[in-house]
């Protein structure tokens, strides 16, 4: 570059600078295109990508852990850190009001400690480096923000590494500059470039082994009903598995029976309009929540001890309204298992399972008066119960099984007045389908895929029997 050109651009530079930019309306339009700009990108992400539902708040719920919004997890780990100091630790003021305080107070005051007039970067070293110092930090501590400080076995490591990592090395670096900038005025920018520098790295090296060392426990992932029919299917899956034992998979029992120490006892029919008008969705979720503990129904909320959230109770208020309050009209729900044509074959995965989640296993697991027959997994259905070579016999009409679904009672051997298997569930009858589907598959050898079963279905010709009487036999 020759002088003169050198000269022409210095002159353009000057003009420039001494015209300088007018704050209206020049930066006002930048401004306002750049926030126009933020905003669609706010509407199109929040059309398209939107925020995961969470769980209903619940006031009254101890368990839950307080989790600031992302942008200020770097404060909550710093007073994470920060706590395990010995004696600073206790005084949580320092953390919460003071150190950010006076971080905030250096971030303002810069423009007076640093007063150079110069707008080039290689002369704004402190500033900027500064700068660089804290934000690689924050997003250091915002990374970290999910690992414990105290690992399971009570090692204080994790912890340690952390203080360093967030606190310690930003904290001298941030100090030697300062001391450079003003004490030891003749240092070179290239020291204090250097010294950013090798903090910075110090910082993500460690967060990276605090990352690498202590994995962050995978958390875990709550999904939200959030449409009518995911609701009313979640509140049937949690009926299921909480009320089926007492009140029957339709609300109908009166008489409650199969259940140790409730015996014969009368209640209400849960599905009746009785119940259902009388109640309101508040008095049903606090019947719920609370229980009827001195009735024998224990309390199902988590204030109470039980183990159901407000949001899962809510779940089960509206299947209940939507299936049995004729107030409600149901929306159109998946059937609990695919309809089975004529010659097909169920399996456990598709067909069985769903059927024993919601009729028998409320009481067929373990822990309940059921004669240790549990049906909580394909094994345990062949292989359990105090009959079991009786229980679930391939090909055999008459296992046990099939006969008490059926409303067939087990008579006692030794005793016949007496029952040795009631009638199951004891509290209500099966749809037919649902017989007959277990009725296939236990008739058909208990094939555990769906294509297990497809081996064993058979492709009606015209002349064969009608759908509901089963048209395979099993296979040697
Ligand atoms: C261990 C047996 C048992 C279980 C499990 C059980 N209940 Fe109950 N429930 C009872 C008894 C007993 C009563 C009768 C209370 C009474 O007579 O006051 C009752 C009463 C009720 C009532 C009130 C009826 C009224 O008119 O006050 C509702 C509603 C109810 N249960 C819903 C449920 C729901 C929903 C579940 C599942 C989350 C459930 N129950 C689980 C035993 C049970
Ligand atoms: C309300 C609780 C309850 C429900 C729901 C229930 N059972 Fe039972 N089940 C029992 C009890 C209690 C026994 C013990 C025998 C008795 O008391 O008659 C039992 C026993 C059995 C036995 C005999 C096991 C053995 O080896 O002696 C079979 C088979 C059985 N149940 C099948 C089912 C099936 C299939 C379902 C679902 C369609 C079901 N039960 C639902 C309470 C229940």
């Amino acid at each position: 570059m020759d002088n003169e050109t050198k000269q022409k651009i210095n002159k353009r530079y000057e003009r420039e600078l001494n015209r300088g930019e007018r704050f209206w309306p020049d930066s006002i339009f930048k401004d306002l295109i750049v926030s126009l700009g933020i905003f669609v990108l706010l509407i199109v992400l929040a059309t398209f990508i939107g925020v995961d539902a969470q769980p209903k708040v619940d006031p009254s719920d101890t368990t839950y852990i307080p989790r600031p919004e992302w942008y200020f997890l770097f404060l909550f780990k710093f007073l994470a850190i920060y706590g395990q100091i010995p004696l600073l630790g206790k005084i949580e003021w320092l953390a919460t009001v003071v150190v950010p305080g006076i971080a905030i107070l250096i971030l303002a005051l810069m423009p007076f400690i640093d007063r150079s007039p110069f707008r080039y970067y290689g002369k704004r070293v402190l500033p900027i480096s500064v700068m660089a110092v804290i934000v690689v930090d924050i997003v250091m501590l915002t990374i970290m923000a999910d690992v414990p400080t105290v690992t399971e076995n009570g090692s204080m490591l994790p912890g340690i590494l952390q203080a360093i990592a967030g606190m310690v090395i930003p904290l001298v670096a941030i100090i030697l500059l300062f001391l450079m900038t003003f004490v030891f005025r003749r240092t070179s920018t290239k020291t204090m470039i250097w010294t950013a520098a090798i903090s910075a790295v110090l910082t993500i090296g460690l967060t990276g082994s605090v990352l690498a060392l202590f994995p962050v426990p995978a958390a875990q992932k709550t999904t939200v009903a959030t449409t009518l029919v995911d609701q009313i299917t979640a509140g049937q899956d949690l009926y299921s598995a909480n009320c089926t034992q007492c009140h029957g998979d339709d609300g109908k029992v009166t008489k409650i029976e199969g259940v140790k120490g409730l015996e014969g006892k009368l209640i209400p029919a849960i599905h009746s309009t009785d119940v259902l008008y009388t109640l309101d969705d508040a008095a049903l979720a606090q019947v719920i929540a609370y229980g009827r503990p001195e009735a024998g129904m224990t309390p199902f909320g988590k204030t109470y001890g039980g183990q159901l959230s407000a949001s899962d109770i809510d779940n089960i208020v509206i299947f209940m309204r939507y299936t049995w309050d004729d107030r409600f009209e149901a929306p159109k729900l998946k059937p609990l298992f695919p309809p089975l044509a004529a010659g097909e074959v169920p399996s456990y995965a598709v067909h069985i399972q769903p059927i024993v989640k919601r009729y028998c296993l409320s009481c067929h697991v373990a822990g309940k008066e059921n004669n240790n027959f549990l049906m909580d997994s394909y094994d345990n259905i062949l292989h359990t119960g105090d009959h079991k070579a009786n229980d679930v016999i391939a090909g055999d009409a008459n296992s046990y099984l099939l006969q008490v679904i059926q409303g067939h009672p087990i008579p006692d051997p030794k005793d016949p007045t007496k029952t040795l298997i009631r009638a199951m569930p004891p509290n209500g009858h099966l749809p037919p389908n649902v017989i007959d589907a277990l009725m296939r598959w236990i008739m058909a050898g208990m094939p555990q895929t769906a294509a297990d079963a497809a081996k064993l279905s058979v492709t009606p010709t015209p002349a064969a029997g009608s759908a509901g009487t089963p048209s395979a036999t099993p296979t040697p």
